[in-house]
């Protein structure tokens, strides 16, 4: 068994080893502490398995796979780090948890004579006014962040390895570089604790006022609580981080001489615009922590538990198509007239658009048992938002909105999780600037964006770089506002969910082979929808099917478009059996039953042509191929990496850690098929990642643990107890 060992097991090494137990990750624990009180405290309570007095005693047992955690005060740091490259083989990952890097970087060179891959610096953004053996708390980091500080020598399996504890820890894991690091917690954490110390000491010094706190009140506690913070740690922390320190003290200096002289001048004006710019920075700071807390609390953290083995039967019906759902409050919205839709998918994703709809003055009611009903305000009556919008997770609710709020006469921002805040949207960015439009986004193109719409587009055409849906929708809503014609020319087809809408809306759209195009200034027409259920999310329950010995299943009323039966071709095309029936369009969308029997699968090159039709499905064909005999090789297929995990390296990484043979490639994967074995998957909050493991248990020989799964309520609400209906054998576990 591999071995962790953590050296300080107080209230930050402690946690770390309490957590990780809690999520039984199977090491053997191992303490380093000086004091044998410690010692011997820490293995009663049960924080670790066994411990010892220096890293030295340990040392010559550790070798590859294994871990030691540093969670000593900052200026011991260093001190470790040299036994580290003294003992330990350099197999043995070390991490450590001190609040300042770039002084434990030059401890690890200086010690090292080089920054090795294995050394991952980190800083655990949780702590406790309380120390010791006993202040240990297994849930210490749940929810909170963790900041990784990889350099450029960093061994990727050794950071993935890292991110992977800290994720069974319940953090959430983020990445910056050490000099940015330092800075941000200068500026935000160091400056403000050294300020309060300061503060607190000149007033209690104050020779002509003695006895001035028992007159402080309110104002006097909210500042200086964190005065009464260890004094010796906040020693460590301004000696280890001075330059940064000094930085963001110069700032603050300069702005206190303002005032200063601001006040002996009597300049009243610089004094109040000072107060007023401070004031709307804090209240947006407010409003920050304020929906981070709400979405902390509504977002438990969601744990699968699967069994290997079980059945794959029945009739089922998958909730409605995501694609189309979000659509249908798009369209219903700007149309004249109620529009009514039916079998609306209540996932978070749609809701968010619902949401961003009603945030713009609509009137939309429900969803209730997937009915909603629409009061469209017409292409022209959105009213400009209070506050920015926030998308949560969907990037097509941000990339569709930005060619409707193009053509507005207000700003639109435009905001999301942190996966989507990660997406790239230069993508709609771009060809709406060619449209006239100022868009603003941040560094690399990343949201929060913001639409400054004047009230119409000019009309271009534009000729996708890449096959998207997303940004052909963008560019077609904002030619609902175009003066002139907007065309587009797509590489290779996408759904066409947005032109069949419009044209159910009587909204005129122009199809000609790859070219697609509508003139502005016309109008939408209300009407009724009826959303089919979603073959993304059916093709979990196809696949499952497919490679489960002895199943039959029958999925109920699945939209199967041209354009997105890419799995359906690729199935079959490796063997699967699977009939279509009872095929009839409902709203200008074709659908059918789609049953599938078990047939075993072979290994196929995938035809790039499909990769477009099948985008959001290759998680699960991923597993589909892992059953196959033969290898399946995808290429064509970069898009994968920018959704909403890259869908190509966290599907290897979770294949592998279940022992199939993957290959990531820049543009797609080999699959040699093997036993699936059992393991630990990291989603990196991806819901279709959580879904395709689930299925994969079906052909597994072990235990799988999926973790971070609850966004799967974004596409997939009532996925577990429909999974467990058909035979799969999953628990949902909340922490
Ligand atoms: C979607 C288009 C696709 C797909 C996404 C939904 C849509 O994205 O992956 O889940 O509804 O238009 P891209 O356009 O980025 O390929």
């Amino acid at each position: 068994m591999n071995k962790l060992v953590v050296v300080g097991v107080g209230l930050i090494g402690g946690s770390f080893a309490a957590a990780l137990k809690r999520a039984k990750v199977a090491f053997e624990y191992i303490g380093v502490a000086r004091r044998e009180s410690v010692r011997q405290e820490a293995v009663a309570v049960g924080l670790v398995d066994r411990a010892v007095a220096t890293l030295a005693e340990v040392a010559p047992e550790l070798g590859e796979g294994d871990v030691v955690f540093i969670a000593v005060p900052t200026l011991s740091v260093a001190k470790v780090i040299e036994d580290c490259a003294r003992l330990l083989d350099p197999k043995v990952i070390v991490t450590d948890g001190a609040s300042v890097k770039g002084s434990i970087l030059q401890a690890v060179e200086a010690a090292y004579g080089e920054i090795p891959g294995q050394v991952v610096l980190g800083h655990p953004i949780a702590g406790s006014e309380k120390s010791g053996v006993s202040a240990a708390d297994p849930y210490l980091y749940r929810k909170h962040k963790v900041i990784l500080t990889p350099t450029a020598q960093t061994d990727k399996s050794c950071l993935r390895k890292i991110s992977d504890l800290w994720l069974l820890a319940g953090a959430e894991v983020v990445y910056m570089d050490v000099e940015e690091h330092d800075q941000v917690l200068a500026a935000t954490s160091h400056l403000p604790h050294l300020l309060a110390f300061a503060l607190v000491d000149a007033l209690a010094r104050d020779e002509e006022h003695e006895n001035i706190f028992r007159y402080a009140a309110g104002g006097f506690r909210d500042f200086t609580r964190i005065a009464s913070s260890d004094p010796q740690m906040w020693h460590d922390i301004m000696c280890a981080n001075g330059a940064a320190i000094v930085r963001s003290l110069d700032l603050f200096t300069n702005n206190i001489q303002y005032l200063r002289d601001a006040i002996v001048s009597q300049e009243s004006t610089k004094i109040l615009e000072l107060f007023t710019r401070a004031k709307s920075s804090r209240d947006e700071f407010a409003k920050l922590i304020s929906h981070r807390t709400r979405d902390a609390k509504m977002q438990n953290i969601i744990n699968y538990r699967l069994q290997p083995g079980g059945s794959v039967t029945g009739r089922i019906r998958v909730p409605g198509d995501k694609s189309i759902s979000h659509r249908s409050i798009m369209l219903g919205s700007l149309a004249e007239g109620t529009t009514q839709v039916t079998g609306f998918l209540e996932g978070e994703d749609a809701l968010a658009t619902i949401a961003a709809f009603r945030g713009m003055g609509v009137q939309i009611e429900g969803p209730e048992a997937g009915r909603v009903t629409v009061h469209g305000v017409g292409l022209h009556g959105l009213q400009p938002p209070a506050e920015a919008l926030n998308m949560g997770n969907s990037g097509t609710s941000m990339r569709l909105l930005s060619g409707i709020a193009a053509g507005q006469s207000f700003d639109v921002t435009l905001t999301g999780d942190e996966s989507l805040s990660k997406r790239p949207m230069n993508r709609v960015a771009d060809p709406l600037r060619l449209m006239g439009v100022t868009v603003d986004t941040q560094e690399g193109g990343r949201p929060p964006i913001t639409i400054h719409g004047k009230g119409k587009t000019q009309a271009i055409h534009y000729d996708l770089p890449m096959a998207s849906a997303q940004v052909k929708s963008c560019v077609l809503l904002a030619g609902l506002y175009g003066e002139g014609t907007t065309s587009i020319t797509e590489p290779a087809p996408t759904r066409d969910h947005t032109e069949r809408m419009l044209r159910g809306f009587g909204y005129p759209v122009a199809t000609d082979g790859a070219n697609v195009s509508l003139p502005g200034g016309g109008k939408l027409v209300a009407t009724d929808i009826d959303v089919p259920a979603d073959i993304s999310s059916a093709t979990f329950f196809l696949v499952a099917a497919a490679i489960t010995p002895g199943s039959d299943l029958t999925l109920e009323h699945v939209g199967v478009n041209p354009t997105r039966i890419g799995v359906i071709n690729i199935l079959r095309a490796m063997g699967a059996n699977l009939q279509l029936s009872n095929e009839r369009e409902v709203g200008g969308e074709p659908v059918a039953d789609i049953r599938i029997q078990y047939a075993p699968l072979k290994g196929i090159d995938i035809p790039e042509d499909q990769v477009p039709l099948a985008i959001d499905e290759f998680p699960a064909l991923f597993i589909a191929a892992a059953c196959a005999e033969g290898a399946t090789r995808l290429s064509g297929a970069e898009e994968l990496r920018v959704k909403e995990s890259d869908r190509i390296q966290v599907m290897a990484d979770g294949l592998v850690n279940l022992g199939v043979k993957a290959t990531p490639t820049p543009d797609g994967m080999i699959i040699e098929p093997g036993p699936i074995g059992g393991g630990d998957i990291f989603t990196h909050h991806d819901h279709r990642i959580a879904m395709a493991f689930t299925v994969a248990a079906l052909a597994a020989t072990d235990e799988i643990r999926i973790h971070d799964c609850a966004n799967v309520a974004t596409s997939f609400p009532g996925f577990v107890p429909l999974a467990k209906q058909v035979g799969i054998l999953i628990e949902e576990q909340t922490l």
